[in-house]
């Protein structure tokens, strides 16, 4: 059995032991924003040390500025390959003190360089049941199979796409008028129920590998 290591870190003398998260996002940043809600009434015991964007312009940015939350933009583009890319991710989220990585909405697939500098602490919400459509436009894959049931899944990282082992779901139904929006939106709120509970699950040891699956204590 594989624990979890204890991401608990602590800040300053006298102070309760908090971690540092991480959070790297793409775009709007609703999940970012569920994660934030939370620590502010108490769910999640963390700080967000950094939030990192690949894109300029993702609204998610303003959201961890009126937070007060350091924001860095580290376009993959600058990057001369995806190994450089990670060393750039790593070296930021390591100098601010990260020791878990939330990813919320960010669109780039990470190789081993960075699934090996924080191992089984970084997490990704996707908006299906994994391993039921990856990749992008996972409610729209839905629709056009014809499921009756489709949801969201927070998952430990591996370098492949949308994969690693599975810590929480939540299933929503797909009704035969659904579009990609109503569907997205049904979805939606349960991802932004169930990161914040599989990033606390974490923060709290409760999730342990057994034979490559996560079992929450
Ligand atoms: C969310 O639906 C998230 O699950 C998805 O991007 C959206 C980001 O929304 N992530 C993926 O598809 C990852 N493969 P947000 O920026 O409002 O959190």
């Amino acid at each position: 059995m594989t624990s979890v290591p204890n991401l608990l870190k602590p800040v300053e003398k006298g102070s309760d032991p908090v971690c540092f998260l991480g959070v790297l996002i793409s775009g709007r940043g609703s999940n970012l924003q569920a994660l934030l809600d939370a620590i502010v009434d108490g769910r999640v015991r963390a700080r967000v040390a950094v939030v990192i964007s690949n894109r300029a312009d993702a609204p998610g940015l303003q959201r961890a500025a009126k937070a007060g939350i350091e924001t860095l933009v580290l376009p993959h583009r600058d990057a001369p390959s995806r190994a450089a890319y990670d060393e750039m991710l790593v070296s930021a989220l390591q100098s601010r003190g990260v020791t878990l990585v939330c990813l919320a909405g960010f669109m780039r697939l990470l190789g081993p360089r960075f699934c090996d500098a924080f191992p089984q602490a970084i997490l990704n919400v996707h908006p299906s049941l994994l391993p039921a459509f990856p990749g992008v436009d996972a409610q729209r894959q839905a629709l056009e199979a014809g499921v009756r049931v489709s949801g969201a899944t927070v998952h430990f990282v591996t370098p492949a796409l949308d994969a690693g082992p599975v810590i929480v779901q939540a299933a929503v139904p797909v009704h035969h008028d659904d579009t990609v929006a109503s569907l997205s939106t049904r979805i939606l709120s349960e991802e932004h129920r169930i990161l914040p509970q599989a990033v606390q699950w974490v923060i709290e040891g409760r999730c342990h590998l057994e034979n490559g699956r996560v079992v929450v204590r």
